[in-house]
Parts: structure tokens; C-alpha cells; sequence
């Protein structure tokens, strides 16, 4: 089976439908997050679900999403738009199991923050006055909850899951280890990436092969903790696709 990884696509910057960047041999293609901006995404998922029936389309939401869309209002919401289109699934910490023994959980992952200085974090970052959540902005403790529903819903697919090959996907990665290769590391990083390595390790144990993610603007081939790490990024239209190419760019597939 060809799977192609598609993340940080931010047709808010340029424009683009994203079906003409689905390769047509691909079997299932994973859009990871920052597709767009609140329901453009859905409607460009979607736009491409029908164009090509033939592959299934697993989609998790980024932050950017959010952006436009309070995350209450996609808890509620997320479940009907996956009746939009037999091969079209929007996955929040749930899994789906797809033909061929493939299984696959998602959702948008989020970090649970571990460094000390959230003070800055909360400053520097968007998502803190961007994201609502029940009509207030995020805090640092929602999003360590959210990172927390994330894993404990996970660790409970992949110790009951049978499926033959386990697919754990999200937005934000889950090691920090993943961060931009370009820039020196710091605190940013933990809002970035979470800090899971113990739970990555745990997952490679219970027959999870591969994760996907996105979000750093940084494309990866690369393992953590035993455990295939993929990323295909777009990232904003000022920023290198170096990364990208140098993975075989958006056009590449990895066969499962
Ligand atoms: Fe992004
Ligand atoms: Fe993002």
C-alpha cells in the first residue's frame, strides 16, 4: 500500500486547492494539520475525496485550523464531517481500520510543554490568543490536558488494536528531537514538540510502526525510540522546501 503524508499546506498564504499535490498511486493520503485555516480545510479534504475515490483521505487538524474554529465547537463538529465521504475521515483521538490490517489513530496531538518557562511560551506563542476553547483562549494547562487525552486515548488503541500495521498521527511531533534541524534549540521547542519519548517507546512495543506528524515547517525521514518518524511539510511560502525535497518532496510515498 502507497501512502502519501501531506502537512502544513497553508492554502491561506497562496491559494491552492490541494488536490492537484495528491499523487494518483497512492492507496491512503495522510493530511496532517495547517492544511487551512477553520473549515477551508474540511471543504479542500473533501474537494479532494471526491476527485479521487479511490484513496482513502486521513485527516487530523493542525493548530492552524483552530485559528478559525473554536476546539469545543470542533469536538462537536468533527464526527458528522466524517459522513461527508465514504473515503474521507477526520480522526480526534480516535483510530479507523482500514483495508489490509491498517490501522490508524490521530488527532491533533498537541505538546505538553515540558520545560519550566511557560511564561515566555504563553508570550511568544499565537496559539495562546489565537486558539478558544469553550469561547476563552487556550491556556498552558488545556493544552498539557489535550496532550494528555491525546496519549491516554492512544496507549488505549495500540494495547487493544490487532490490526497488522499501527499508524499513530499528529499535528504537533511527539520528540522534541523532532524539532527544526535548522534552529538552535530552546525553549520554543517544547511547544513544538511534546516530550514523549517514554510513550513513543511504549507504542513501538505494542506494534506501532510508524508516526506521522507535521507542524515544525521541517520535513523528516528519521526513528525515535525504535519507531519510524515520517513528515512531508509545506510550510509558508517564504520558507526552504529543502527539507522537503531532500525526503523526496510532496510528491513521495511510503509503501506500508
Ligand atoms: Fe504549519
Ligand atoms: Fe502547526
Amino acid at each position: 500500500m502507497n501512502l502519501q503524508i501531506i502537512s502544513d499546506f497553508h492554502e491561506e498564504h497562496h491559494g491552492h486547492d490541494i488536490a492537484p499535490y495528491i499523487n494518483k498511486d497512492a492507496d491512503i493520503v495522510i493530511l496532517a494539520g495547517d492544511i487551512s485555516t477553520g473549515t477551508t480545510g474540511v471543504s479542500l479534504a473533501l474537494d479532494s475525496a471526491e476527485l479521487h475515490p479511490s484513496i482513502t483521505h486521513v485527516v487530523v487538524f493542525g493548530n492552524h485550523e483552530l485559528y478559525d474554529l473554536d476546539y469545543a465547537e470542533y469536538l462537536a463538529l468533527v464526527n458528522m464531517w466524517n459522513d461527508l465521504a465514504p473515503n474521507l475521515h477526520f480522526l480526534e483521538n480516535r483510530s479507523i481500520s482500514l483495508e489490509n490490517g491498517i490501522e490508524i489513530f490521530g488527532g491533533i496531538g498537541w505538546s505538553n510543554l515540558n520545560t519550566p518557562n511557560h511564561k515566555e511560551l504563553h508570550e511568544r506563542v499565537q496559539d495562546f490568543s489565537a486558539i478558544d476553547y469553550y469561547g476563552k483562549p487556550v491556556t498552558i494547562e488545556d493544552f498539557r490536558h489535550f496532550n494528555n487525552e491525546y496519549w491516554s486515548n492512544a496507549q488505549k488503541w495500540f494495547k487493544t488494536s490487532t490490526g497488522k500495521t499501527k499508524i499513530l498521527v499528529s499535528h504537533f511531533p511527539q520528540s522534541t528531537a523532532l524539532k527544526h534541524k535548522q534552529y538552535e534549540k530552546n525553549d520554543l521547542d517544547y511547544y513544538f514538540c511534546a516530550d514523549r519519548d517514554l510513550e513513543i517507546k511504549e507504542a513501538g512495543e505494542h506494534g506501532v510502526s510508524l508516526m506521522v506528524s507535521g507542524h515544525t515547517h521541517d520535513s523528516f525521514s528519521t526513528s525515535i525510540q525504535g519507531v519510524r518518524q515520517e513528515s512531508r511539510q509545506v510550510g509558508y511560502p517564504f520558507e526552504s522546501n529543502d527539507a522537503l525535497d531532500a525526503v523526496g518532496g510532496l510528491n513521495s510515498m511510503i509503501v506500508i
